[in-house]
């Protein structure tokens, strides 16, 4: 006889979203591009075509929207650090109208899941009217972003199905930190030349897991905080701040709830007035320099009522602080701070019994301006 079968659901195995599934499948894409994009002997294995296309760039110009304009974000501080190459980072529907002014020798990269989001294929169009040089980086092979940049790195994350994208934002922040590396070394920055790309992705694989291990714990701070909630916030200096973005981002696609990245230190200067008695407020802690000022800005929302934790890097810990992230360069922290992130939403909206893959409103991949 014949039986049916929808070969999503296969695919899904025994995961109840597919959400969860790419969630998990994090520390294996970390490894993936340490051995497609770096030698053993540590060293990048990027397209020396692109390296030397972008020694010429005075500037470089990161593209992206929604997730992707986030690891852009990340991406930015990476570029400056290791490169030294001024960089900019911008969402595509505001890039592509607002005729922006551009150095002498700009270099553009496209971060896109799809590789089909219309505002970004906007603005590369106008790229390649200019003839500027670009880069693609991207999930799908052959998509429209792909084919029409003049070079391109796929993620090699594998199918993203879930609307909320997880798994592609950590390989865009992964590539991008290769690519910085790769850049820097030809560039003959020493930061760059220390940076141990190759061993890094692998803590980070583990460490990820690390966290992952710990998803029953988290499921009960989702419960406990996010759940009850209409409201949250996310606060964070620095490259935490960008992740704070995303983790806001996570919660208000798949939950609903109300939720704002912030920087912690501007939180006082308007937004605090929103703290309310029982508001959850989580700090992202992962830097050595900024960790006290995100702890008295947590504790000026505390002193308003706010309910607070902390997703904190290992050794920057203190008492009352909840979820603990392994130890990591602290360049790239975002690829472990974020975990918790998703995570929280993905069992906020379970627990909210919402269609966790498909949230009202939202399309994987938006190809319309
Ligand atoms: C849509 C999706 C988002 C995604 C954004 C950019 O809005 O719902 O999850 O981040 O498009 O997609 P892209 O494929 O360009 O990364």
């Amino acid at each position: 006889f014949h039986v049916s079968m929808d070969a999503q659901e296969t695919d899904k195995g025994t995961y109840p979203y597919y959400m969860l599934k790419e969630i998990d499948e994090q520390p294996n894409v970390m490894r993936k591009l340490a051995s497609l994009y770096t030698q053993e002997s540590g060293r990048p294995n990027v397209n020396q075509a692109l390296i030397n296309t972008m020694k010429q760039a005075d500037r470089i110009y990161i593209v992206g929207a929604g997730t992707s304009y986030h690891a852009g974000l990340v991406g930015k501080k990476l570029f400056e650090k290791l490169t030294h190459v001024p960089t900019e980072v911008h969402v595509a529907s505001e890039f592509a109208y607002e005729n922006p002014l551009l150095s002498d020798n700009p270099f553009f990269i496209f971060l896109s899941q799809s590789g089909e989001t219309a505002d970004s294929r906007e603005v590369l169009v106008n790229v390649n009217a200019h003839d500027y040089k670009s880069l693609t980086i991207t999930n799908v092979e052959n998509s429209t972003l792909f084919r029409e940049a003049t070079y391109t790195m796929l993620l090699h994350a594998g199918p993203e199905i879930s609307v909320a994208s997880t798994k592609a934002y950590t390989a865009q922040i992964g590539v991008e930190a290769i690519l910085a590396k790769a850049l820097g070394e030809a560039k003959q920055q020493v930061i760059a030349e220390e940076f141990d790309i190759r061993q890094q992705l692998g803590l980070v694989a583990t460490g990820m897991q690390a966290i992952i291990d710990e998803k029953e714990m988290i499921e009960d701070l989702a419960k406990k905080y996010f759940v009850p909630t209409s409201k949250a916030f996310y606060i964070g200096r620095g490259i935490d701040q960008t992740v704070s973005l995303e983790s806001a981002l996570k919660l208000k696609e798949i939950s609903y709830v109300q939720a704002e990245g912030f920087a912690s230190g501007e939180l006082k200067h308007g937004t605090i007035a929103l703290i309310e008695d029982g508001t959850p407020v989580v700090g992202i802690i992962t830097q050595k320099r900024t960790a006290n000022l995100t702890r008295s800005n947590l504790q000026e929302t505390m002193s308003r009522g706010a309910k607070t934790f902390t997703i904190v890097r290992n050794g920057l810990a203190q008492e009352g602080d909840t979820i603990i992230i392994p130890d990591v360069d602290e360049m790239i922290t975002p690829l472990l701070s974020v975990v918790p992130a998703q995570l929280i939403a993905y069992y906020t909206s379970l627990n909210k019994g919402l269609d966790v893959d498909r949230p009202r409103n939202l399309a994987k991949s938006v190809t319309v301006e």
